[in-house]
């Protein structure tokens, strides 16, 4: 079983490193667009990225999103990503940490991002599926063991991974899901640190962004559909092994989900602090998901791909991000993400059929 898990995380990172693993569909930031301000009254230099998340300030709103902890390359990624982090006073999360809580020595996978950001925003992960009984030989996580997660990176906060999806297109994935939000809720009370819910890729709903909210979660990360898709990579992972079944379930469900805008424009009804991830690629994208009211955007595969050549690429692609985002931010005549968020938008496209159709607006 732990070899197992060890295995999968190492698949993870090389089929998302390499493959084509995107949704085929794209988000839709496209149908997105924010108004051209062609007097803006603001200096270019002054526009301040400044933002707070869960009362923490961090110097831009991009949060390096939680992927990976568990083996030697692991290792090697969150090393790299935490230095940016630290670099660049930005939030981070680290990828499920059960591998660590049920093998004690592949925790120093996961405690090199405290060691490598000791001052920044780290937020632990682990698996709501595995908060409940998945079988007799896979008992729930028990509290002591959350707790543990938390204390391992010194966190600032814990995700808990909701990924439905891609336990329905791993062959041995866990599939059971009833008792997961009394878990959560339960999670909530336990820990000392705040709880944010974080989707993997197939989105929120308004409705469930709200229930979400009852059980006590302090923020979402609405993970939506538009960027690394699971069931592709379970897909690969299947085709590998001789799954058929499950190799035709990834390639059919590549694009299932919330798309993230849609997600986002949903999940402000719970009122709580948002993630926008999922298909995040630029600085341009990420504006539009600040100005749909999003508190932080989120970035997994880029970095990830980034993170694999080293320091020096990881801070050429975050400053390339910024600076597009800068670049939005003075066209749209903001001084800063606040101001950012009161601008004027227009939705198009399938975006636009989406928000109609569930009466987001
Ligand atoms: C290699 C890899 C591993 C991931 N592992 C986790 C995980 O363990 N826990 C989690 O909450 N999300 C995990 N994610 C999901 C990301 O946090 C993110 O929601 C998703 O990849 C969409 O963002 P992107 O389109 O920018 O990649 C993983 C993503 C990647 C690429």
């Amino acid at each position: 079983m732990d070899e197992l898990i060890e295995q999968r995380k190492a698949d993870h990172l090389r089929l998302s490193a390499g493959g084509d693993v995107d949704a085929l569909g794209g988000a839709g930031w496209d149908d997105i667009r924010l108004v051209h301000e062609a007097l803006p009254e603001v200096d270019r230099c002054d526009i301040a990225l400044a933002t707070e998340f869960l009362g923490t300030p961090l110097q831009a709103p991009l949060f390096i999103a939680g992927m990976t902890g568990g083996h030697r390359t692991a290792h090697d990624v969150n090393a790299v990503l935490a230095r940016a982090a630290q670099r660049h006073g930005l939030a981070m999360g680290v990828g499920s940490q059960r591998a660590a809580l049920r093998k004690g020595e592949l925790a120093y996978t996961y405690t090199v991002v405290r060691e490598q950001a000791p001052t920044a925003f780290i937020v632990a992960n682990i698996g709501a599926p595995q908060l409940i009984a998945q079988g007799p030989a896979n008992p729930p996580l028990s509290p002591d063991e959350v707790a543990h997660a938390v204390q391992m990176v010194n966190a600032n906060a814990l995700a808990v991974h909701l990924n439905f999806l891609q336990e329905s297109v791993q062959p041995e994935g866990e599939r059971k899901a009833r008792g997961c939000a009394e878990a959560i809720a339960r999670v909530v009370r336990e820990v000392q640190v705040p709880v944010i819910a974080k989707e993997t890729g197939a989105g929120l709903s308004r409705e469930t962004a709200v229930r979400l909210k009852a059980l006590g979660v302090k923020a979402l990360d609405v993970g939506g559909v538009g960027g690394t898709s699971f069931a592709a990579i379970e897909g690969l992972r299947a085709e590998a092994q001789g799954e058929a079944r499950y190799e035709r379930l990834g390639v059919l469900l590549r694009d299932w989900g919330v798309p993230t805008p849609v997600s986002v424009i949903g999940a402000i009804e719970s009122g709580l602090p948002l993630v926008a991830t999922g298909g995040i690629r630029t600085g341009v994208d990420a504006a539009k998901a600040l100005a749909l009211g999003s508190t932080l955007v989120g970035v997994a595969r880029p970095l990830l791909q980034a993170a694999l050549e080293g320091d020096a690429a990881v801070d050429v692609w975050i400053e390339q991000f910024l600076e597009e985002l800068r670049t939005v931010l003075f066209l749209t005549g903001s001084g800063d993400i606040a101001e950012l968020r009161n601008k004027p938008r227009v939705v198009t496209g399938t975006t636009r059929e989406w928000l109609q159709q569930l009466q987001y607006c």
